[in-house]
Protein backbone atom coordinates (compact mmCIF):
# COMPACT_ATOMS: atom_id res chain seq x y z
CA UNK A 1 0.00 0.00 0.00
CA UNK A 2 1.48 3.23 -1.04
CA UNK A 3 1.82 6.19 1.07
CA UNK A 4 0.88 9.16 -1.00
CA UNK A 5 -2.18 8.38 -2.91
CA UNK A 6 -2.49 10.28 -6.26
CA UNK A 7 -6.83 10.82 -6.64
CA UNK A 8 -7.71 12.25 -9.90
CA UNK A 9 -10.94 12.18 -12.38
CA UNK A 10 -9.79 10.44 -15.65
CA UNK A 11 -11.65 12.09 -18.10
CA UNK A 12 -10.37 15.64 -16.27
CA UNK A 13 -6.48 15.58 -15.64
CA UNK A 14 -5.17 11.87 -17.05
CA UNK A 15 -2.96 12.83 -19.51
CA UNK A 16 -1.29 15.20 -16.31
CA UNK A 17 -1.46 12.50 -14.19
CA UNK A 18 0.96 9.98 -16.11
CA UNK A 19 3.09 12.65 -16.95
CA UNK A 20 3.45 13.56 -12.93
CA UNK A 21 3.35 10.19 -11.43
CA UNK A 22 6.62 9.19 -13.90
CA UNK A 23 8.48 12.34 -12.32
CA UNK A 24 7.39 11.50 -8.95
CA UNK A 25 9.08 8.28 -9.65
CA UNK A 26 12.31 10.11 -9.23
CA UNK A 27 11.62 11.24 -5.78
CA UNK A 28 9.81 8.37 -4.19
CA UNK A 29 9.71 4.78 -4.56
CA UNK A 30 7.36 3.23 -6.82
CA UNK A 31 5.82 1.45 -3.75
CA UNK A 32 4.88 4.56 -1.66
CA UNK A 33 3.06 5.83 -4.87
CA UNK A 34 -0.70 4.93 -4.80
CA UNK A 35 -2.82 5.90 -8.11
CA UNK A 36 -5.31 3.78 -9.17
CA UNK A 37 -7.47 0.89 -7.07
CA UNK A 38 -7.91 -0.91 -9.90
CA UNK A 39 -8.11 -4.44 -8.26
CA UNK A 40 -11.10 -4.85 -6.35
CA UNK A 41 -12.54 -8.27 -6.40
CA UNK A 42 -15.31 -9.03 -7.36
CA UNK A 43 -18.20 -8.87 -4.40
CA UNK A 44 -16.05 -6.65 -2.39
CA UNK A 45 -17.60 -3.50 -1.15
CA UNK A 46 -15.59 -1.15 -3.35
CA UNK A 47 -16.36 1.68 -1.04
CA UNK A 48 -14.95 0.33 2.05
CA UNK A 49 -11.74 -0.86 -0.51
CA UNK A 50 -11.16 2.84 -1.38
CA UNK A 51 -11.50 3.82 1.91
CA UNK A 52 -9.54 1.54 3.38
CA UNK A 53 -6.72 2.62 0.47
CA UNK A 54 -6.77 6.48 0.92
CA UNK A 55 -6.48 5.64 5.71
CA UNK A 56 -3.11 3.75 4.52
CA UNK A 57 -1.64 6.66 2.70
CA UNK A 58 0.11 9.71 4.52
CA UNK A 59 -0.92 12.37 1.86
CA UNK A 60 -3.79 12.82 -1.09
CA UNK A 61 -2.65 14.38 -4.07
CA UNK A 62 -6.24 15.62 -5.46
CA UNK A 63 -5.27 16.40 -9.21
CA UNK A 64 -8.22 18.91 -10.25
CA UNK A 65 -8.10 19.84 -14.02
CA UNK A 66 -10.58 22.22 -15.56
CA UNK A 67 -13.86 20.34 -16.21
CA UNK A 68 -12.91 18.23 -12.41
CA UNK A 69 -16.43 19.61 -10.88
CA UNK A 70 -18.27 19.24 -14.04
CA UNK A 71 -17.94 16.22 -16.02
CA UNK A 72 -21.54 14.61 -15.69
CA UNK A 73 -22.24 11.14 -16.60
CA UNK A 74 -24.27 9.35 -19.42
CA UNK A 75 -27.77 10.60 -18.02
CA UNK A 76 -26.33 14.17 -17.62
CA UNK A 77 -26.08 14.23 -13.56
CA UNK A 78 -23.25 15.63 -11.78
CA UNK A 79 -20.61 12.86 -10.78
CA UNK A 80 -19.16 14.66 -7.67
CA UNK A 81 -23.10 14.72 -6.70
CA UNK A 82 -23.00 10.96 -6.64
CA UNK A 83 -22.40 8.73 -3.43
CA UNK A 84 -20.68 6.37 -5.63
CA UNK A 85 -17.89 8.76 -7.50
CA UNK A 86 -14.37 7.28 -6.83
CA UNK A 87 -12.95 11.39 -6.03
CA UNK A 88 -15.67 11.90 -3.96
CA UNK A 89 -14.89 8.78 -1.78
CA UNK A 90 -11.27 9.05 -2.01
CA UNK A 91 -11.41 12.94 -1.41
CA UNK A 92 -13.82 12.29 1.61
CA UNK A 93 -12.34 9.98 3.39
CA UNK A 94 -8.46 11.68 3.29
CA UNK A 95 -10.94 14.95 4.83
CA UNK A 96 -12.75 13.12 7.20
CA UNK A 97 -9.13 11.08 8.42
CA UNK A 98 -7.58 15.02 8.60
CA UNK A 99 -4.83 13.15 6.17
CA UNK A 100 -2.74 16.16 4.50
CA UNK A 101 -4.97 16.63 1.15
CA UNK A 102 -3.09 18.60 -1.25
CA UNK A 103 -5.53 19.79 -4.20
CA UNK A 104 -3.29 20.36 -7.21
CA UNK A 105 -4.69 22.63 -10.21
CA UNK A 106 -3.09 21.54 -13.82
CA UNK A 107 -4.71 22.63 -17.28
CA UNK A 108 -5.41 26.03 -15.93
CA UNK A 109 -7.98 25.00 -13.68
CA UNK A 110 -9.32 27.12 -10.56
CA UNK A 111 -9.80 25.82 -6.95
CA UNK A 112 -13.75 25.36 -6.75
CA UNK A 113 -15.39 27.06 -4.23
CA UNK A 114 -17.19 25.91 -1.47
CA UNK A 115 -20.69 26.11 -2.46
CA UNK A 116 -19.21 23.74 -5.82
CA UNK A 117 -18.55 20.98 -4.06
CA UNK A 118 -21.12 18.45 -2.10
CA UNK A 119 -20.94 18.73 1.89
CA UNK A 120 -18.48 15.80 2.44
CA UNK A 121 -15.91 17.96 0.65
CA UNK A 122 -16.35 21.48 1.42
CA UNK A 123 -13.17 21.22 3.31
CA UNK A 124 -11.28 20.88 0.24
CA UNK A 125 -11.70 24.43 -0.83
CA UNK A 126 -9.41 25.18 2.81
CA UNK A 127 -6.83 22.99 1.71
CA UNK A 128 -4.11 25.37 -0.31
CA UNK A 129 -3.54 24.78 -3.33
CA UNK A 130 -0.30 24.11 -5.99
CA UNK A 131 -0.72 24.73 -9.19
CA UNK A 132 1.37 22.99 -11.68
CA UNK A 133 1.99 24.64 -15.11
CA UNK A 134 2.78 23.27 -18.28
CA UNK A 135 4.87 25.32 -19.01
CA UNK A 136 7.24 24.57 -15.95
CA UNK A 137 6.13 21.49 -15.29
CA UNK A 138 9.52 19.85 -14.22
CA UNK A 139 10.36 22.74 -11.84
CA UNK A 140 6.46 22.33 -10.57
CA UNK A 141 7.39 18.67 -9.86
CA UNK A 142 10.29 18.95 -8.22
CA UNK A 143 8.61 21.73 -5.64
CA UNK A 144 5.60 19.87 -5.10
CA UNK A 145 7.87 16.65 -4.73
CA UNK A 146 9.46 18.69 -1.79
CA UNK A 147 6.50 19.85 -0.13
CA UNK A 148 4.97 16.27 -0.02
CA UNK A 149 8.62 15.06 1.55
CA UNK A 150 7.60 17.72 3.98
CA UNK A 151 4.24 16.39 4.49
CA UNK A 152 5.43 12.80 5.75
CA UNK A 153 5.30 11.64 8.72
CA UNK A 154 9.25 11.71 9.94
CA UNK A 155 8.78 8.47 11.80
CA UNK A 156 7.87 6.36 8.89
CA UNK A 157 10.62 8.28 6.27
CA UNK A 158 13.45 6.89 8.67
CA UNK A 159 14.82 3.09 8.56
CA UNK A 160 12.82 -0.15 9.97
CA UNK A 161 16.85 -0.31 11.75
CA UNK A 162 18.22 2.11 14.29
CA UNK A 163 16.79 4.94 14.23
CA UNK A 164 18.64 7.73 16.69
CA UNK A 165 21.80 8.65 18.39
CA UNK A 166 24.20 6.33 20.66
CA UNK A 167 22.37 8.35 23.41
CA UNK A 168 19.19 7.61 23.12
CA UNK A 169 19.88 3.70 22.03
CA UNK A 170 21.94 3.02 25.43
CA UNK A 171 18.90 4.95 27.52
CA UNK A 172 16.35 2.77 26.18
CA UNK A 173 18.74 -0.54 26.51
CA UNK A 174 18.94 0.61 30.29
CA UNK A 175 15.18 1.17 30.74
CA UNK A 176 14.80 -2.24 28.90
CA UNK A 177 17.28 -3.72 31.72
CA UNK A 178 15.31 -1.93 34.77
CA UNK A 179 11.65 -3.43 33.45
CA UNK A 180 13.36 -7.08 32.71
CA UNK A 181 14.19 -6.85 36.41
CA UNK A 182 10.82 -5.66 37.36
CA UNK A 183 9.52 -8.69 35.67
CA UNK A 184 11.74 -11.00 37.41
CA UNK A 185 10.09 -10.05 40.47
CA UNK A 186 7.04 -10.11 39.47
CA UNK A 187 5.88 -12.45 42.24
CA UNK A 188 2.12 -12.02 42.08
CA UNK A 189 2.12 -13.19 38.19
CA UNK A 190 -0.34 -16.12 38.21
CA UNK A 191 2.10 -17.68 36.02
CA UNK A 192 5.49 -17.07 38.65
CA UNK A 193 4.91 -20.11 40.76
CA UNK A 194 5.06 -22.24 37.43
CA UNK A 195 8.52 -20.50 36.97
CA UNK A 196 10.07 -20.77 40.15
CA UNK A 197 8.47 -24.76 40.59
CA UNK A 198 10.31 -25.48 37.10
CA UNK A 199 13.44 -23.18 37.09
CA UNK A 200 11.98 -21.44 33.75
CA UNK A 201 13.14 -17.66 33.15
CA UNK A 202 10.46 -14.99 32.36
CA UNK A 203 10.91 -13.65 28.89
CA UNK A 204 10.93 -9.95 28.12
CA UNK A 205 11.63 -10.52 24.67
CA UNK A 206 14.52 -9.43 22.56
CA UNK A 207 16.26 -7.03 19.68
CA UNK A 208 17.04 -3.32 18.84
CA UNK A 209 16.26 -1.31 22.00
CA UNK A 210 15.81 1.47 19.40
CA UNK A 211 13.67 -0.91 16.93
CA UNK A 212 11.24 1.11 14.78
CA UNK A 213 9.47 -2.43 14.74
CA UNK A 214 8.20 -4.33 18.03
CA UNK A 215 6.51 -7.92 17.01
CA UNK A 216 4.16 -9.36 19.71
CA UNK A 217 3.52 -13.02 20.03
CA UNK A 218 1.68 -14.75 22.47
CA UNK A 219 3.34 -16.39 25.61
CA UNK A 220 6.78 -18.07 25.38
CA UNK A 221 6.93 -21.88 25.22
CA UNK A 222 8.68 -24.05 26.98
CA UNK A 223 12.21 -23.67 25.02
CA UNK A 224 11.81 -20.08 25.57
CA UNK A 225 11.27 -20.41 29.27
CA UNK A 226 14.34 -22.14 29.62
CA UNK A 227 16.78 -19.92 27.71
CA UNK A 228 14.77 -16.68 28.66
CA UNK A 229 14.50 -15.46 24.94
CA UNK A 230 11.13 -15.40 22.49
CA UNK A 231 10.77 -17.55 19.43
CA UNK A 232 13.69 -19.96 19.53
CA UNK A 233 11.70 -22.89 18.72
CA UNK A 234 10.02 -23.17 14.85
CA UNK A 235 8.16 -20.44 15.05
CA UNK A 236 10.90 -18.27 15.46
CA UNK A 237 12.74 -20.05 12.92
CA UNK A 238 9.68 -18.91 10.31
CA UNK A 239 9.62 -15.29 12.02
CA UNK A 240 13.24 -14.85 10.73
CA UNK A 241 12.58 -16.38 7.13
CA UNK A 242 10.12 -13.82 6.79
CA UNK A 243 11.97 -11.09 8.11
CA UNK A 244 14.45 -11.92 5.99
CA UNK A 245 11.96 -11.70 2.90
CA UNK A 246 11.49 -8.06 3.45
CA UNK A 247 15.62 -7.59 4.44
CA UNK A 248 15.44 -7.14 8.05
CA UNK A 249 17.23 -9.26 10.35
CA UNK A 250 16.09 -10.46 13.70
CA UNK A 251 18.72 -7.96 15.30
CA UNK A 252 17.01 -5.18 13.46
CA UNK A 253 13.48 -5.35 15.30
CA UNK A 254 12.37 -6.42 18.93
CA UNK A 255 10.34 -8.95 19.21
CA UNK A 256 8.31 -10.14 22.74
CA UNK A 257 5.27 -11.86 23.72
CA UNK A 258 1.80 -11.32 25.12
CA UNK A 259 2.38 -12.77 28.58
CA UNK A 260 6.27 -12.94 29.45
CA UNK A 261 6.41 -16.39 31.14
CA UNK A 262 5.43 -19.55 30.19
CA UNK A 263 1.71 -20.91 29.51
CA UNK A 264 0.86 -24.08 27.63
CA UNK A 265 -2.53 -22.40 27.15
CA UNK A 266 -4.19 -20.11 25.67
CA UNK A 267 -3.85 -16.70 27.37
CA UNK A 268 -6.19 -15.77 30.00
CA UNK A 269 -8.16 -12.77 30.46
CA UNK A 270 -6.24 -12.23 33.92
CA UNK A 271 -3.05 -13.48 32.48
CA UNK A 272 -3.38 -10.50 29.44
CA UNK A 273 -4.33 -7.97 32.40
CA UNK A 274 -1.42 -9.06 34.68
CA UNK A 275 1.50 -8.42 31.56
CA UNK A 276 0.00 -5.82 29.93
CA UNK A 277 1.46 -2.88 32.13
CA UNK A 278 4.76 -4.35 31.26
CA UNK A 279 4.34 -4.55 27.58
CA UNK A 280 2.65 -0.70 27.82
CA UNK A 281 5.95 0.31 29.52
CA UNK A 282 8.17 -1.83 26.57
CA UNK A 283 6.37 0.21 23.86
CA UNK A 284 7.18 3.18 25.25
CA UNK A 285 10.33 2.98 26.00
CA UNK A 286 11.30 1.77 22.65
CA UNK A 287 8.66 3.75 20.93
CA UNK A 288 8.04 1.99 17.53
CA UNK A 289 6.84 3.20 14.49
CA UNK A 290 4.91 -0.41 13.86
CA UNK A 291 3.84 -2.70 15.96
CA UNK A 292 2.62 -6.11 14.52
CA UNK A 293 0.94 -8.12 16.66
CA UNK A 294 1.30 -12.01 15.88
CA UNK A 295 -1.98 -14.00 16.38
CA UNK A 296 -5.72 -13.28 17.63
CA UNK A 297 -4.46 -12.66 20.65
CA UNK A 298 -1.71 -10.17 20.70
CA UNK A 299 -4.29 -8.37 18.17
CA UNK A 300 -7.07 -8.43 20.41
CA UNK A 301 -5.12 -6.80 23.25
CA UNK A 302 -3.01 -3.80 20.60
CA UNK A 303 -6.30 -3.12 19.51
CA UNK A 304 -8.16 -2.57 21.95
CA UNK A 305 -5.21 -1.20 23.78
CA UNK A 306 -5.44 1.83 21.11
CA UNK A 307 -9.15 1.69 21.12
CA UNK A 308 -9.17 0.97 17.42
CA UNK A 309 -12.75 0.77 15.49
CA UNK A 310 -11.39 -2.44 14.48
CA UNK A 311 -11.25 -3.99 17.82
CA UNK A 312 -13.90 -6.30 17.77
CA UNK A 313 -12.89 -7.02 14.46
CA UNK A 314 -11.35 -11.16 12.99
CA UNK A 315 -8.08 -11.18 12.24
CA UNK A 316 -9.07 -13.26 9.10
CA UNK A 317 -10.23 -9.51 8.46
CA UNK A 318 -7.47 -7.16 9.35
CA UNK A 319 -4.14 -9.45 8.67
CA UNK A 320 -1.81 -7.35 6.42
CA UNK A 321 -3.76 -4.07 7.05
CA UNK A 322 -2.36 -0.81 7.79
CA UNK A 323 -4.18 0.92 10.61
CA UNK A 324 -3.27 4.01 12.14
CA UNK A 325 -3.26 4.77 16.10
CA UNK A 326 -1.91 7.68 18.12
CA UNK A 327 0.89 7.60 21.20
CA UNK A 328 2.27 10.18 23.13
CA UNK A 329 5.06 10.14 20.73
CA UNK A 330 3.56 10.07 17.80
CA UNK A 331 1.86 7.79 15.26
CA UNK A 332 2.10 4.34 15.30
CA UNK A 333 1.05 1.65 12.22
CA UNK A 334 -0.87 -1.14 13.88
CA UNK A 335 -0.12 -4.40 11.49
CA UNK A 336 -1.67 -7.57 12.81
CA UNK A 337 -0.38 -10.46 11.17
CA UNK A 338 -1.09 -14.39 11.93
CA UNK A 339 0.89 -16.29 14.51
CA UNK A 340 4.06 -17.44 12.58
CA UNK A 341 2.86 -20.82 13.96
CA UNK A 342 0.26 -20.88 11.97
CA UNK A 343 2.52 -21.91 8.88
CA UNK A 344 3.34 -25.36 11.01
CA UNK A 345 -0.04 -26.52 10.76
CA UNK A 346 -0.93 -25.08 6.86
CA UNK A 347 2.12 -25.11 4.91
CA UNK A 348 -0.18 -22.67 2.79
CA UNK A 349 -0.63 -20.12 5.27
CA UNK A 350 3.39 -19.26 4.65
CA UNK A 351 2.30 -17.80 1.32
CA UNK A 352 -0.36 -14.92 3.49
CA UNK A 353 2.37 -14.54 5.87
CA UNK A 354 4.85 -13.75 3.54
CA UNK A 355 2.59 -11.07 1.88
CA UNK A 356 1.97 -9.60 4.91
CA UNK A 357 5.19 -8.82 6.09
CA UNK A 358 5.87 -7.36 2.31
CA UNK A 359 3.68 -4.89 3.82
CA UNK A 360 5.99 -3.89 6.13
CA UNK A 361 8.49 -2.96 3.39
CA UNK A 362 7.10 0.93 3.17
CA UNK A 363 8.73 0.82 7.20
CA UNK A 364 12.05 -0.58 5.70
N1 LIG B 1 7.46 -18.46 20.95
C1 LIG B 1 7.21 -17.25 21.48
O1 LIG B 1 8.07 -16.62 22.07
N2 LIG B 1 5.99 -16.75 21.34
C2 LIG B 1 5.02 -17.37 20.70
O2 LIG B 1 3.93 -16.82 20.59
C3 LIG B 1 5.31 -18.63 20.16
C4 LIG B 1 6.54 -19.16 20.30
Amino acid sequence: MGRIFINYRRQDSEGYVGRLFDHLLQHFDREDLFMDVDSIPPGKDFVAELENAVKACDVLISIIGPTWSRVTDEAGERRLDQWNDFVRIEVATALKENKIVIPVLVGQAKMPAPNELPDDLALLARRNAFVLSHLHFRDDVERLAKVIQASLPARVKTTGIRRSDPETYFRKEAELEKLRVDLENAKTSPLYPFRVQNKHKAVLGEGNPDANMIFIGESPGRVEAEEGRPFVGPSGEILEEMLQTIKLRRADVFVTNLLLDYSADDPTPEQIEFYAPFVDRLIDIIQPAVIAPLGRFAMGYVLKKFDLPEKRGKISELHGKLLKATMSYGEVFIVPMYHPASVLYSPTQATMLRRDFEKLKVFV
